[in-house]
Order: structure tokens, then C-alpha cells, then sequence
């Protein structure tokens, strides 16, 4: 039997083709984030709902949805725009697209590291900016990645693969989480710490947890003043993980020496004063921006939908 299927946002059309093959879809035509007004409008009948992490999942839309609903797929790894208890009462899964975004979020995790550290995006504004006369022996002096301490706090799957990586450039490797993690340490050499040790011994301090009422703002005032003056802070996890109006008061007073965001508090707004600081780099959430990346994203959705559509598991389920 064929069902009806709302993708909220353009996702890869191999995805889609994937699901029109058995069922009827509707995607929304327009590339912004839907209000939960509009969403609520266009769920209504709807077996199965690909999502963003930009809209949110929460009871008032799945009764929008109605009693057919038995999926929501996010096309995303986090999960933090899901009302999960809504979901569960009303018996409909929720799956995202874990493992397939490691890698790319850790390549650009190192990205964002490098960039900051050698100041590319600076330097290579200056040049585009036509403002460059030659070469000078102290022009855009950056700091070193090589052998310098780098503090990773958490160590789920993105953290131990960008641990994985940093050891090319012979970095010691510390790590903070709720628990000690055997696999990091076997992998990389990693060494557990408190986060005060994290923050004070950290030459680059890169956050892989995930959001929770316990890391909203895991680093903020006191943390930026327990941190090294040299030091660089990387997030490309969730945004309010890092407070970011103390962010701006740190690096325009040099408390820490750089910052490189993938992620925001409050995307797509930026706190006041943030776009103007020198000392940042900072990229619009394009972590898990590849090609291959988003295509494997979506194969799970599709896999997943499919598989709830027609009675049977998906691969994998929050709240199985
Ligand atoms: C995710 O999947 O959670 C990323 O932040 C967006 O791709």
C-alpha cells in the first residue's frame, strides 16, 4: 500500500526517488525551515515525516500528522529537535543517521583547528582584499598543531575519530567525559582527565558532546579564565554548548587566543559583536557538508522509512 510521506526540506534525490519508488512524497518546495504553523499544515495524513533539526518534533505535530503517522525520520545524526516521550506515547519511531558523519565531522573539526591556528581565512580575506605588497618575515604569524596538547571533551564517535586523526600531527591527546572511555585510549593514546585539567592543560580544546541540559553552556565565563591565554576553542558539536556572549568578552580580551565555530546558539542568528572578531573563524553548520556524507544520510532515512512503511524494523531507533 502506498503512503503518504512530507520531507520538510530538499535532501538528495536519490533519497526521494528512493521513497516515491513505493510511497507518495511530498517535499517542501521552498529551502528555508518551515514555521511549526506550516508544518502542522503539511504533515496532516502522513505515515512518515523527514525531518531537519530544525523543526521540531513534538506532540502537537504528530497529532497534526494523525494516527498514521509511524515515523520520523531526521536526516541528521542529533536528535535535540526531537520531543521524544510525544513520539513514544503516540507509538511512532524516531531514527536519525548515526556513523555515517564521523568522519566528515572530524575532518572538518581538524579543519577548523588548522584554520585557525595558521589564520587562513584572515590571511586569504587580505589577499582577495587586494591588500597584500610581499612578503614579510612577521605577516599573519600563527601557532603550531604539532605536538601540542589537545583536550577533547567527549568521547563518543566524532571525538575518539578526531583523536584518531590528530595523531598525525603527534598531538598529546587528553579527554574529558562522564566515564572513562577504553577505546579512545587504546586508539589514540588519550588520557582521561577532570575538565579543570582539560581547560587549563588544552593548546586546542574541541567539543564533542552532545547537548543536554548538562553541557548547555559547558563552556562559558569561568571556563574561559581556567584556559590558557594561547589557547584555541573549536565547536562543532551544538551551539549552547558554548556561551556564546562570553565567547565574544574572551576573545575581545584575549582571554584565549582563537576561536573556530561550525555551530551557534541561536543559527542562524550570531551573538552581537561576534561576525566582527578577528581572532574567529567561523562557518555556516557544514560539518557534515560532503557529498558522500549526505548521500549515505539519506540512504538511512530511505532504508528506514521503507522499512517502517512496510511492518518491519528500521535499522535503528531512539526510542525502540
Ligand atoms: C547533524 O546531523 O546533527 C548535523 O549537525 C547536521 O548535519
Amino acid at each position: 500500500m502506498r503512503h503518504k510521506i512530507y520531507v520538510t526540506r530538499a535532501i538528495p534525490d536519490l533519497t526521494i526517488k528512493a521513497l516515491e519508488a513505493e510511497h507518495d512524497v511530498t517535499v517542501n518546495p521552498e529551502d528555508r525551515a518551515l514555521s511549526p504553523e506550516e508544518l502542522r499544515r503539511n504533515v496532516s495524513g502522513c505515515a512518515a515525516i523527514v525531518s531537519l533539526l530544525t523543526d521540531r518534533i513534538d506532540g502537537p505535530l504528530l497529532d497534526a500528522a494523525g494516527p498514521a503517522c509511524r515515523i520520523v525520520a531526521n536526516y541528521a545524526v542529533g536528535t535535540n529537535n526531537f520531543d521524544v516521550p510525544a513520539a513514544t506515547d503516540r507509538g511512532v519511531a524516531l531514527t536519525n543517521t548515526p556513523g555515517v558523519l564521523d568522519d566528515a565531522t572530524a575532518t572538518h573539526t581538524i579543519a577548523l583547528m588548522l584554520a585557525m591556528a595558521r589564520r587562513i581565512p584572515e590571511a586569504e580575506r587580505f589577499l582577495r582584499e587586494g591588500r597584500w605588497d610581499g612578503w614579510k618575515p612577521m605577516f599573519f604569524i600563527g601557532v603550531d598543531v604539532d605536538r601540542k596538547v589537545l583536550g577533547i571533551a567527549g568521547a563518543g564517535r566524532i571525538g575518539r575519530n578526531v583523536a584518531r586523526k590528530a595523531r598525525g600531527f603527534d598531538m598529546e591527546i587528553i579527554y574529558s567525559d562522564v566515564a572513562p572511555n577504553r577505546e579512545i585510549e587504546e586508539e589514540s593514546g588519550a588520557r582521561f582527565v577532570s575538565k579543570d585539567e582539560l581547560l587549563t592543560r588544552s593548546d586546542f580544546l574541541t567539543l564533542h558532546v552532545p547537548l543536554s541540559p548538562e553541557t548547555h553552556h559547558y563552556v562559558s565565563t569561568h571556563e574561559f579564565g581556567r584556559m590558557k591565554p594561547t589557547a584555541i576553542l573549536i565547536n562543532a558539536s551544538r551551539g549552547p554548548v558554548v556561551d556564546e556572549k562570553a565567547l565574544v568578552e574572551a576573545l575581545r580580551e584575549h582571554r584565549i587566543w582563537g576561536a573556530a565555530l561550525d555551530v551557534f546558539e541561536d543559527e542562524p542568528k550570531l551573538a552581537p559583536g561576534l561576525i566582527d572578531l578577528p581572532n574567529l573563524v567561523i562557518v555556516p553548520h557544514i560539518a557534515s557538508a560532503t557529498e558522500e556524507t549526505r548521500l549515505q544520510m539519506g540512504e538511512i532515512v530511505s532504508r528506514n522509512v521503507l522499512a517502517v512503511l512496510s511492518g518491519r524494523p528500521p535499522d535503528i531507533c531512539i526510542n525502540a
